[in-house]
């Protein structure tokens, strides 16, 4: 199998982990040689209820037995597709009341930039320094991150740049501003929370100048960070909120939600302003709903807060700097880019299951399952500072 996925499938890096995998559930993923690992990862946080989470499961194999694919998006009626978004709108403050559901994040993003100029009239977009939402040329265009791009040049114009948590560069948004587009919690840059006010700062400037405001929820949304959305720790409503990843309970989906009216403008001038054919699928979105469901009708998001906890009092160590994030979105930050690269290889090897952000190479991803409990926890916290022991007295 290793020889064919070298030969025959794509690989995005020359170094793949390359774990040959035969089996997963719970917080647990099983290779073929039946060696165990605890996942600390969750798929990139998309796996929220952890693998195989029975009402995710059960909803699928309901929804397979009915029907699969039979439309392109928005035309027939559809009862997952339709109790999904009507339960996004319960869950959301108003006016945030119509979904547009998509195959993956970044195809969200797309159809929120695109929302938002067709919206505004206006073409300017801006974006924050390291920030990342998705790879599609859209997405990839409002990517803080040059090194990454400019192998794709020329992508769409009119997008500038703003430091995140930095209010002196508000004034950058001016009414010739389409939108800002900001991830709630910063991911690849580290996990960088707002602080200051930040994001009400930022609501108020484009309610000011008629700019939207789009929030990408794709990594904190769905309970990650102790509430549905990680933009209702900071009492504030966005124009349209992007969703992905731990959305689908382990299946491709995204999403944008905005007012009706707003979302209405993807009807005319021109008709069909964003379409797709698989989005809104069915099996993935009875799969979502059983997701939300879940985690709206569990105790997980509130469980979620008392496990940072947890990890915040296991993980001390000479080399863990600090540890940022929150909820179950958290980075462990290494003195250097070698010691965090040696941690997440070395724990792979012990059994546990981490991984890098994109552009902190310092930084190590901890976002388990909602649903991983404390003494798994605390078996893989030991298992890490064991790890960075074996490290630690490597370097002395
Ligand atoms: C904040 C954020 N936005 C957008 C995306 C893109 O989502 P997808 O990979 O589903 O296209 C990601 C994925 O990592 C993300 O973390």
């Amino acid at each position: 199998m290793k020889k064919d996925f070298f030969t025959y499938q794509a690989q995005t890096t020359s170094t793949p982990l390359a774990m040959e995998v035969s089996y997963a559930k719970g917080s647990f993923i099983y290779d073929t040689s039946h060696k165990k690992y605890l996942d600390f990862v969750a798929g990139v946080s998309a796996c929220s209820l952890g693998h195989q989470h029975p009402r995710v499961i059960n909803a699928i194999k309901e929804q397979v037995d009915s029907y699969l694919h039979v439309m392109v998006y928005g035309e027939y009626i559809l009862k997952p597709a339709v109790t999904l978004t009507k339960l996004l709108a319960e869950h959301l403050p108003f006016p945030l009341q119509k979904t547009y559901l998509t195959n993956s994040g970044t195809e969200a993003i797309e159809g929120a930039l695109k929302l938002a100029r067709r919206a505004t009239g206006r073409s300017q977009i801006i974006t924050a320094k390291k920030a990342y939402h998705g790879n599609t040329m859209g997405a990839m265009s409002v990517m803080g991150f040059e090194e990454r791009k400019q192998a794709f040049r020329p992508l769409i114009p009119d997008v500038n740049y703003i430091t995140f948590n930095q209010e002196e560069e508000l004034s950058l948004i001016t009414t010739k501003t389409a939108a800002v587009i900001l991830e709630t919690i910063q991911g690849g840059a580290g996990f960088i929370t707002p602080v200051n006010d930040y994001l009400k700062k930022v609501r108020n400037r484009c309610s000011e100048v008629g700019a939207l405001l789009i929030l990408d929820e794709i990594q904190p949304g769905f309970g990650r960070t102790g509430k549905l959305f990680g933009f209702m720790h900071y009492d504030i409503v966005p124009d349209i909120v992007v969703m992905g990843k731990g959305m689908g309970g382990g299946m491709p989906i995204g999403a944008f939600t905005t007012d009706t009216k707003t979302m209405n403008l993807l009807q005319d001038n021109p008709k069909l302003g964003h379409i797709t054919t698989f989005g809104g699928n069915p099996v993935i979105a009875a799969a979502a709903l059983a997701t939300l469901q879940e985690i709206t009708e569990s105790d997980v998001m509130a469980a979620s807060l008392e496990k940072e906890k947890l990890f915040r009092s296991l993980l001390i160590h000479p080399l863990i700097k600090e540890i940022r994030g929150t909820g179950l979105m958290l980075a462990i930050m290494t003195p250097s880019e070698d010691i965090t690269s040696k941690a997440i290889l070395r724990c792979q090897e012990a059994g546990v299951i981490l991984f890098w952000l994109l552009f902190e190479p310092k930084a190590i991803r901890i976002t388990p399952p909602l649903t991983i409990s404390e003494e798994e926890i605390k078996m893989g916290c030991d298992i890490i500072l064991s790890i960075l022991d074996e490290i630690h007295t490597d370097i002395d």
